[in-house]
């Protein structure tokens, strides 16, 4: 079988840096398409030269490149990672589907903005180019299990679900929004306040946040200052039992109802067991290839731009909510609200 030809622009943490000092699980878009059997990673792109020769060096790659059109002009690529900030997607997404490439795997945030996230993926439809976007829990086999326990509603009629997270709205918010998308379904309304537990980022504040789904569920979001420690967890407490997910480790606590066991005679919880499956690969690469199995063929990605949208769009929300103090509705109309990529 022909390999696929892939390529990285933005040779930084997300795109080759992660994998620095570790030989663990595979943290970056460079290494993803280095170990996958399909794909053969043909060059790297950043406008740093120090980790372009670096990166270069490890991957045993010839294709380095300071400027991304040069690299579009002189290799082949069919399947590009953008991981790049947010602020340069839309200009690569155009410059990528200019040179007939058939896949783009983009970072989060799609965009600093509604209006371009929109034109990148009415761009990607036209010319049929696969768009996916890097909410890595998407692609990993313990949230679909995740998600089926609860879509069988096995966990019951879900009462509320608490979420501790940190580090901005727009860095982890994007991840946390796109998770609770998933596993919940659409939000009608978003209220929130920016928080009183700063992120480090002054770009990208803390704001703590109440959701309303569709289905009547409350989702309640508490910041926390990561310079403390670092805890992202949701605490789902459905009717039948709880269920508390570690989703910095995806490691999970789960307890279920004994009947009349208090001297009350009420319910209580109690600690059991669940199974779900832990992939021995990691959510990257298997982002990854997830992507290039829908090069060619009708599969959509697990995760596609209008994830990447809705995600963005909730973080704008947030903003829009904090500033008026008061209820946003969902979907918003301020397409042009820009977010900062730093
Ligand atoms: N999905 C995830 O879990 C995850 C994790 C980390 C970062 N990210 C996202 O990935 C993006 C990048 O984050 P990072 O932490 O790797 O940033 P970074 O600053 O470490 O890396 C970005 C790289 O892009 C390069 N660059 C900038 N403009 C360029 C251009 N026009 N052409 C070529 N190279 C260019 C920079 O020199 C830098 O090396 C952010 O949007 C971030 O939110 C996602």
């Amino acid at each position: 079988m022909k390999k696929i030809n892939c390529a990285v622009i933005g040779c930084g943490r997300i795109g080759c840096g992660f994998d620095d000092n570790q030989n663990k699980k595979i943290l970056t878009h460079a290494g993803s398409y280095f170990f996958n059997k399909k794909t053969n990673l043909v060059a790297l792109c950043d406008i740093d030269t120090k980790k372009l020769k670096k990166y270069g060096k490890k991957y045993q790659i010839n294709g380095l490149y300071t400027e991304s059109s040069k690299m579009f002009e002189s290799e082949k690529i069919d399947c590009i990672s953008i991981c790049t900030l947010a602020d340069s997607h839309l200009d690569l997404v155009k410059e990528a589907i200019n040179y007939n490439v058939k896949g783009i795997f983009v970072e989060k945030p799609i965009s600093t903005n509604l209006k371009d996230a929109q034109t990148i993926i009415d761009l990607c439809q036209q010319n049929q180019v696969k768009l996916a976007v890097d909410f890595q829990r998407r692609f990993d086999p313990f949230y679909h299990g995740i998600k089926k326990y609860i879509s069988q509603n096995k966990l019951g009629l879900i009462q509320l679900v608490q979420v501790y997270y940190g580090g901005g709205i727009a860095n982890t918010g994007t991840h946390l929004f796109d998770l609770l998308r998933y596993l919940f379904g659409e939000i009608k309304s978003v209220r929130a306040n920016y928080s009183v537990n700063k992120s480090a980022n002054t770009n990208d504040p803390n704001i703590d946040v109440t959701l309303d789904f569709f289905d009547s569920m409350i989702c309640q979001i508490h910041s926390l200052d990561y310079r403390n420690y670092v805890l992202f967890e949701m605490d789902i407490l459905g009717s039948n039992g709880r269920l508390k997910i570690n989703l910095v480790e995806n490691k999970y606590i789960f307890e279920s109802v004994k009947k009349g066991e208090n001297v009350a005679g009420y319910n209580t919880l109690h600690k059991n067991y669940l199974n779900f499956s832990i992939s021995k690969k990691s959510s990257i690469f298997l982002a990854i290839d997830d992507v290039i199995n829908c090069l060619g063929k009708k599969k959509i990605p697990m995760c596609t731009g209008v994830d990447g949208y809705r995600s963005l769009e909730l973080v704008i929300a947030c903003h829009l909510s904090s500033q008026k103090k008061n209820k946003v509705l969902l979907p918003i109309k301020n397409l042009e609200y820009n977010i900062s990529s730093k």
